[in-house]
């Protein structure tokens, strides 16, 4: 994991990714008709709930969370594919939903860059790998000369392993880790400083993904890059992140500098993912076995939307949703328990002798 001295909070890093209170909610209402035939209300599912974080320049911020907990939706909203409903999303100073000319709109969105899941998926079979790689030069209007083009494709290809001469192949010509590769040499042919990478490996074997994940890492060294990585995998995030974000049904329940939330976890969803993982810092702390499965995004829990997972529960999770609070090393908990100090050694060591209620089980 990468040496971060300075908690996020504190950190005295200028930011080149700032996420201020960011929420989507989608429209999921039935057809009109219906609804005026059975007498329903609009339906609004909230993807992503009042979210806060930044990222200093050159730094990876890893977000983790099962599935469907709102990390792609998060991802799009900060690369502009989506319109936030609430809340603002700033590059280097300039907020993205207040960008008014096209000049620079393109010129944020030039240094800014998305890799998808599926590298299958995301390059388009028809086309040579040379045009695919091409084709953000061309719409940035970085070049308009074919032989530099050329040139400029060569290198890329080279910059992500791969050789000039793969150029004139087409995707399906290459293995899952070799089109992801494409896909990162596309995503940097416009020169961007910010990659947010939202599951890069995970349709990926185990041994590539170890590669593609190297890649990243010497990439962002050479280049200087800025990442915001999204993964359900704690453990493939944990030598990449400088800081990390945990959430849990739409909301950053955890964050801070990734160091600090891996050795000394403080909200029990976190220790929970921390215990579906080996204890990779050797702490020795006390674990939360994982249990339950999430609610459904469509009618959360009320308060604190883990209550119905947590050993810790009471009256006041049920009702009152946690707000942020600092933690002590510089990072930000959401959870009443941490607050209130009651989450001491003893308490946890007390609930895992406590045997799971028949509709905890998993
Ligand atoms: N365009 C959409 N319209 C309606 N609901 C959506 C839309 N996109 C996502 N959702 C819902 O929002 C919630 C969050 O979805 P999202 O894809 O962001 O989760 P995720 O954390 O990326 O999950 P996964 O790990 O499975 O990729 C889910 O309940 C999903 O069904
Ligand atoms: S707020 Fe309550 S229910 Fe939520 S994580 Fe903390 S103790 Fe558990
Ligand atoms: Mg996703």
């Amino acid at each position: 994991m990468a040496d971060v001295a300075p908690a996020v909070l504190g950190s005295q890093e200028e930011a080149l990714v700032e996420v201020v209170e960011l929420s989507k909610e989608f429209d999921v209402s039935p057809p009109l008709l219906t609804r005026l035939l059975q007498g329903q209300q609009k339906s609004f599912l909230r993807a992503v709930d009042e979210v806060s974080f930044s990222i200093p320049r050159g730094r990876t911020f890893s977000l983790v969370g099962e599935s469907g907990c709102g990390k792609s939706t998060l991802a799009r909203l900060v690369v502009g594919l989506y319109a936030p409903t609430r809340g603002r999303i700033l590059i280097d100073g300039k907020e993205l939903s207040r960008l008014r000319s096209r000049r620079e709109q393109a010129q944020v969105r030039r240094r800014l860059q998305m890799i998808f899941q599926d590298p299958f998926a995301s390059l388009n079979p028809r086309w040579r790998v040379r045009d695919i790689i091409a084709e953000p030069i061309r719409a940035h209007g970085l070049m308009s000369d074919r032989k530099a083009i050329d040139r400029r494709v060569g290198e890329l290809l080279e910059l992500v392993r791969l050789t000039a001469a793969d150029g004139l192949k087409y995707p399906h010509e290459f293995s899952g880790g070799q089109r992801q590769r494409i896909s990162i040499a596309r995503a940097l042919a416009s020169n961007p400083e910010f990659l947010v990478c939202d599951e890069p490996t995970s349709a990926l074997d185990v041994s590539v993904q170890a590669q593609i994940l190297n890649l990243m890492k010497d990439l962002q060294r050479e280049l200087g890059l800025t990442y915001l990585f999204i993964s359900h995998d704690l453990a493939v995030v944990y030598h990449l992140s400088d800081y990390l974000g945990v959430m849990y049904l739409g909301r950053v329940v955890e964050w801070g500098a990734a160091r600090n939330v891996f050795a000394n976890p403080q909200h029990p969803y976190t220790r929970m993912l921390l215990d579906a993982i080996p204890d990779l810092e050797m702490s020795g702390r006390q674990r939360i076995p994982v249990r339950g499965e999430v609610p459904s995004p469509m009618d959360p829990p009320s308060g604190c939307h883990f209550n119905p997972r947590c050993p810790f529960a009471n009256e006041r999770c049920r009702a009152e949703i946690p707000m942020p609070i600092p933690t002590v090393h510089g990072g930000e908990v959401r959870c009443h328990a941490v607050e209130e100090g009651r989450l001491t050694e003893e308490v946890v060591r007390d609930a895992l002798r406590r045997p799971l209620a028949e509709e905890e089980v998993p």
